[in-house]
Order: structure tokens, then sequence, then C-alpha cells
């Protein structure tokens, strides 16, 4: 197998897991998510957009670089793309190495991707090459919980079976430091529980870096 290729079974529940999940996504993320893509180019470029539960937020019409390296997402994602009237643009690779031009960008998405991807620094890296001088990078993902608390705890417990069935998904992945130190010129960055405040998955970050 390949370094982002998916395993057959696994692979196929994450996609059909994320579409059954996205209803529930919308209600807990859309008003955050709304507020972070700000003004919508019409080019986006999103890493792992997976069954596309992003793609309501961007008007008809947008163009959307769609970076995503399982292609048992795209039938979903294809025709979440055709009922919210967005073309797909599809690049399929990791985002550790974006098939997209230098400086090009004016916004680059990723939600729930960075515990995922195998190299969250270079991905990072990435990001800030192919946005342009002043673009943004809106980004919304769970994170890892405070060292010592009940909740890091069960996160460290379940990681490997966690990580298996999610292939790859990381839950203590320290998100907000990696953006910190990646040299963006800007960074605004909020912290908040998901609704199911109890879940290993609950702690998230969301905010938006500018180059
Ligand atoms: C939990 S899903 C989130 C999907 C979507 N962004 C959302 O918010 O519903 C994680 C996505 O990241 C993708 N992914 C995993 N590794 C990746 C990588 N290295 N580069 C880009 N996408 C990746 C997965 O295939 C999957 O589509």
């Amino acid at each position: 197998m390949s370094a982002h290729e998916p395993h057959p079974v696994r692979g196929r529940f994450n996609a059909w897991f994320l579409a059954v999940a996205e209803p529930g996504m919308h209600r807990e993320y859309g008003e955050r998510k709304r507020r972070l893509f700000g003004e919508i180019p019409e080019t986006v470029v999103e890493l792992g957009p997976g069954t596309g539960a992003n793609f309501r937020y961007y008007p008809r019409g947008t163009k959307v670089i769609a970076v995503e390296p399982n292609p048992m997402m795209l039938d979903r994602m294809q025709a979440q793309a055709r009922k919210q009237g967005v073309e797909i643009d599809l690049r399929h690779a990791g985002a550790e190495g974006m098939d997209v031009e230098s400086a090009s960008a004016q916004l680059v998405v990723s939600t729930l991707v960075l515990c995922s991807v195998r190299d969250p620094e270079r991905v990072v890296s990435e990001v800030r090459r192919v946005l342009r001088p002043g673009g943004r990078f809106a980004f919304l993902e769970h994170v890892g919980a405070p060292t010592g608390s009940g909740k890091r705890r069960l996160q460290e417990r379940i990681h490997r079976p966690w990580q298996w069935l999610g292939e790859g998904c990381d839950l203590t992945r320290d998100t907000a430091r990696t953006l910190e130190s990646a040299g963006f010129s800007s960074l605004e960055l909020e912290r908040f529980d998901s609704a199911v405040s109890w879940a290993p998955w609950a702690p998230h970050i969301a905010g938006f870096a500018i180059r």
C-alpha cells in the first residue's frame, strides 16, 4: 500500500461515517465555520474535504481544489459537490506535498484533517507555500486535552485502537503549537469543547492564520 492508500474496509467505513455524521457536524460547527472561512474567493484549496461537509458554506460556482488522498471519499464528495453547485478539481495526494502552485491561494481550509495527516508540520508549511501573501488558512481541529487531565488520560488509553480505526487520526495532537511555530504573520485561535463534552475528541481549536 502507498503511504496514503486507505484500508479497503476502514477507508470505506470512514467515508460512510463522515457522510452520516455530516448533519450533526453542521449543527455543531456551522456558525463557527461561516465566521472562520470569511469571504469565500472564487477558488478555495481544501485539505482532506472527505465527503464534502464544507461545500455547503461555499457559494454556488466556487471551484474547490480538493487535496484528498482517500479515493473512497470521491463518490460522496462528488454527489455533495453537485448538490451544493461547487466544482471539484481533485488532487489525489496527501497535503504533505500538494500539487498546487506556490502563492496562488487566497483561502485554504482544513477541518478535522490535521489530526490525521502523517506530518502536520510539513502540511502547515505547504499551506504557507500555496497561500498568497495576506491569504487565509481557516482551520477547525480536534486536539489533545491538557497533559495530566482525565480527558488526556482517556485519549492516551484509547490512542492505538482509535488511530487504527480512524486511519491515522491522533487524539493527542498539539496542533495549536504546530500553528504557532509555523511563521504566519498573524494567528487567531480559540479553544472550545464540542457539545458532547465527555467525548475523547471534545477538545477543539478553531481560527485562522494569515500568511
Ligand atoms: C475526519 S475526515 C474530515 C473530512 C472533512 N474535512 C470534514 O470536516 O468532514 C479527515 C480527512 O482527511 C483526509 N486525509 C487524511 N490524511 C490526509 C493527508 N495527508 N492530506 C490530506 N487529507 C488527508 C482523510 O482522507 C479524510 O477525508
